[in-house]
């Protein structure tokens, strides 16, 4: 219902925030693509961070910030503009729709009215731009399959995207993405990080690379030092932009340690957190998810994806995982060590180099289950018969 709605958040009372991200961050489709704790901000903010809905907490300072929400009005009328306050003054409220807000939520928020304001502008939206999906992949452990796992996924979705998949290597120190689509990048993210003000989709064109499966990769930076200065403010930035571009968007991370800030995770509109069946992995994840909690993110956008998984010699099994984890595992990997490894070693993605490898199977359907929403209830049934999928799926 609010797919595709990206909402910038202006809010000055830091107790508030983790209520109030995890209010909006638990619509579905809705992306925060910036918060501000500082007004004067909105310009740069808007600039970098294409938006079509602005949330501003009125009730630290309501006059000044209703001014602000004329003036945003007054700049920016395609942005529908909605208040939140714990306040039902009705001068408040008259003045506040009269300077242009449309809607009026009150605090404790209810999802109900939340759902029907952002219905109402999901209606009158005219000028909202198409946004692909942003997909995440996290690995709970270093070496456990994330990489392998977001390669293929996007080469998979490459083949059914109208237009197209970019898959994006966060890993910015050691990252293998083209290595593993044997492709040697002559520029990188690190490229559009210089001129982060001005970046458009022409900027973004030049710093990819064409797979010839038809994939785009965004490459790691190529030197170590370039890695050390780029943000997680650059990253959002950049894949907002590929989003504009891409009905796909696949990153290989972020990392353990940026998964747990606010910003690269908000955006993604699925986060598949990849785990073998170790106890470190378990751990790691459960406290991922324990930090991601306090933030206000949303864990309904998290679906857990074993890898490596094979039924001989596993002192853990998946029953124990979902236990622990209170969490469906959604998707199991196989272990097939000569597939992936000769897979890595001749940079073949499984879509060529092992079409009818069981491990590329899953991940293609996989893909077809995010592009599909058809494919997701034939993808049910064939669960609730016990197919072959759900086999597959390990359900
Ligand atoms: N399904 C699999 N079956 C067997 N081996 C696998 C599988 N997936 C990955 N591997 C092996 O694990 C190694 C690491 O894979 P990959 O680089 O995808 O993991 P990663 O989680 O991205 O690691 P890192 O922490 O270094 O980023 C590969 O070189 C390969 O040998
Ligand atoms: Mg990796």
């Amino acid at each position: 219902m609010a797919r595709g709605i990206r909402a910038i958040v202006i809010n000055l009372e830091e107790e508030y925030a983790i209520e109030l991200r995890s209010k909006f961050l638990a619509v579905e489709g809705l992306k925060i693509v910036a918060e501000l704790d500082e007004p004067a901000l909105f310009d740069t903010a808007i600039k970098q961070f294409p938006a079509d809905l602005v949330v501003i907490h009125l009730d630290p300072d309501p006059e000044s910030l209703i001014r602000l929400g004329a003036q945003i009005v007054e700049k920016y009328p395609d942005l529908a503009l909605f208040a939140v306050s714990a306040s039902d003054n009705p001068q408040l409220i008259l003045q506040a729709m009269r300077s242009g807000f449309r809607e009026f939520l009150l605090r404790p928020i209810e999802d109900q009215h939340l759902a029907e304001a952002l219905n109402r502008i999901s209606k009158l939206a005219t000028s909202q731009m198409e946004t692909g999906k942003l997909i995440c992949t996290l690995g709970a452990v270093g070496g456990c399959g994330a990489t392998t796992f977001a390669v293929n996924l996007a080469c998979e979705l490459a083949q059914v995207a109208k237009r197209s998949a970019v898959v994006v290597d966060l890993d910015l120190y050691f990252g293998h993405v083209a290595t593993l689509l044997d492709l040697t990048p002559q520029f990188s993210l690190a490229d559009l990080c210089q001129t982060l003000d001005s970046i458009d989709p022409s900027m973004v064109e030049k710093a990819l690379i064409k797979h010839e499966t038809g994939l785009s990769v965004l490459a790691r930076p190529i030197h170590f030092a370039q890695a050390g200065q780029i943000t997680v403010a650059n990253i959002a930035t950049i894949l907002n932009t590929l989003c504009t571009m891409f009905d796909y968007v696949v990153c290989d991370g972020p990392s353990r340690v940026e998964a747990v800030k606010p910003g690269i995770l908000d955006l993604a509109d699925t986060t598949f957190v990849i785990l073998n069946l170790t106890v470190p992995a378990v751990r790691n994840i459960d406290r991922v998810m324990q930090e991601l909690t306090r933030e206000g993110y949303n864990l309904d956008r998290m679906k857990l994806i074993l890898s490596r998984f094979a039924t001989e010699h596993n002192t853990l099994s998946v029953e124990d995982i979902e236990q622990t984890l209170n969490r469906k595992i959604f998707a199991s990997l196989p272990e097939e060590l000569k597939t992936i490894n000769t897979a890595i070693n001749t940079g073949q993605p499984l879509l060529t180099g092992a079409p009818k490898s069981k491990i590329r199977q899953i991940i293609k359907n996989l893909a077809l289950n995010i592009h599909d929403p058809q494919a997701d209830s034939a993808l049910k049934n064939n669960i609730a018969r016990g197919g072959l999928l759900a086999r597959m799926l390990g359900k």
